[in-house]
């Protein structure tokens, strides 16, 4: 979508895997607090939003008001202490009759919610898809909010909660800034590699400004090892999604954190071409995933499928260049952007030792840059 915000994908903070319809505007204070005391703002998460259960069950005089039990302030106060913490502000509603939690939705109030959200100061609205009769097509809901959004003057990201249904990525591009490839997360391994085998073939309806959204993070939820939140991360940082944190950041582990936190593996996110990766290769238990980058690089994931304990605990995972659109030959500096160490130069391919459940995150640049170059991972 065209509306001068999106442009990358959103960095971020949401509250909904950490805390579900338990929220209130002690937990939103205490995040923002918190985004920026273990440095995570100035790590370019800047967004925080605020998923259901904020307002009352009711509309009163036809508007959303927020709820008075948890968050007697009022959004607007709320809002603005978020922005007076150099953040920005979002909030979530609903394209059918109620959200997914049972609270007002705004079909039918487009305009009246939109210019609600104006006046608090709202930077970012996360539009879900419960409640909604079947009559109606989907993408005239998605429409409805898109051109009332429009209409305040407001800039507000536009993130569609579509859970993949109705093919979003053939319409969703000119509706929203990003819409959901999938139904909801989990914090188990499956449920990644579900929501990663959905998302696989589609990067080629994403670009700046329209992303396909991998769902919100669950580094550092569940019972999700290491590998395994370094994997998540990594793949959705390479896959262009918006990454939003959903981890309680009053107690999440130091090494979750340091995942979060990884400078380079956010930086291949916020890559200023903006094309999505994509699976570039598999065989048995090891894939190969990558992304242009601008400049002529190419941002790699090598991910190791095997079953950890078992006996292929590592495995030799290699791509070539001409796997990448590199002409052979090609002298390259290969970096590790989670070890955020150079590797050496090499001239046809790289492999690298990964262990089970696990991946190497490699930016691979060829020396003295490319003459021609429009390689996409499809
Ligand atoms: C849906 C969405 C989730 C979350 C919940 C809230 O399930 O997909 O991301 O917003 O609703 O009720």
């Amino acid at each position: 979508l065209e509306n001068a915000v999106g442009r990358k994908p959103a960095l971020g903070y949401n509250t909904w895997n950490a805390f579900g319809i338990s929220i209130d505007e002690d937990i939103v204070k205490a995040t923002a607090q918190r985004m920026i005391d273990l440095g995570l703002r100035d790590a370019g998460y800047v967004y925080l939003n605020v998923d259901d259960a904020w307002s009352e069950p009711v509309r009163v005089d036809g508007k959303l008001i927020g709820n008075r039990a948890t968050f007697p302030s009022g959004i607007k106060a709320l809002a603005d202490y978020v922005h007076s913490k150099g953040l920005k502000f979002g909030i979530y509603s609903d394209a059918g009759s109620h959200t997914c939690a049972g609270f007002p939705g705004s079909r039918g109030y487009e305009a009246v919610d939109a210019q609600t959200w104006a006046d608090w100061g709202v930077d970012y609205l996360k539009y879900d898809n419960c409640f909604a009769p079947a009559s109606d097509w989907i993408v005239d809901r998605y429409v409805a909010m898109r051109d009332a959004l429009n209409e305040t003057d407001r800039p507000v990201l536009y993130s569609l909660c579509e859970w993949g249904v109705a093919d979003p990525w053939l319409w969703a591009p000119e509706v929203g800034n990003s819409w959901r490839t999938t139904e909801d997360i989990e914090p188990t391994w499956s449920s990644i590699l579900k929501i990663l085998d959905y998302s696989t073939g589609l990067a080629r309806f994403a670009g700046p400004g329209h992303f396909g959204d991998l769902d919100m993070l669950e580094v550092g939820n569940g019972e999700l090892t290491l590998g395994e939140q370094r994997a998540h991360f990594a793949l959705w940082a390479l896959f262009k999604s918006p990454l939003l944190i959903g981890a309680d950041l009053r107690t999440i582990h130091p090494d979750s954190l340091a995942i979060l936190k990884a400078r380079e593996v956010i930086a291949i996110n916020q890559d200023e071409l903006g094309v999505a990766g994509d699976l570039i290769w598999q065989q048995g238990a090891s894939r190969v995933y990558a992304a242009p980058l601008a400049g002529g690089g190419r941002a790699v994931v090598l991910l190791n499928l095997h079953t950890p304990g078992g006996q292929y605990v590592v495995s030799n995972i290699s791509v070539s260049w001409e796997e990448l659109g590199l002409p052979a030959g090609t002298p390259a500096a290969v970096r590790d952007l989670y070890a955020t160490a150079d590797l050496g130069t090499f001239t046809d391919s790289f492999t690298a030792e990964v262990t089970a459940h696990d991946v190497r995150v490699v930016r691979i640049v060829p020396l003295g840059g490319l003459k021609h170059d429009s390689w996409r991972p499809w």
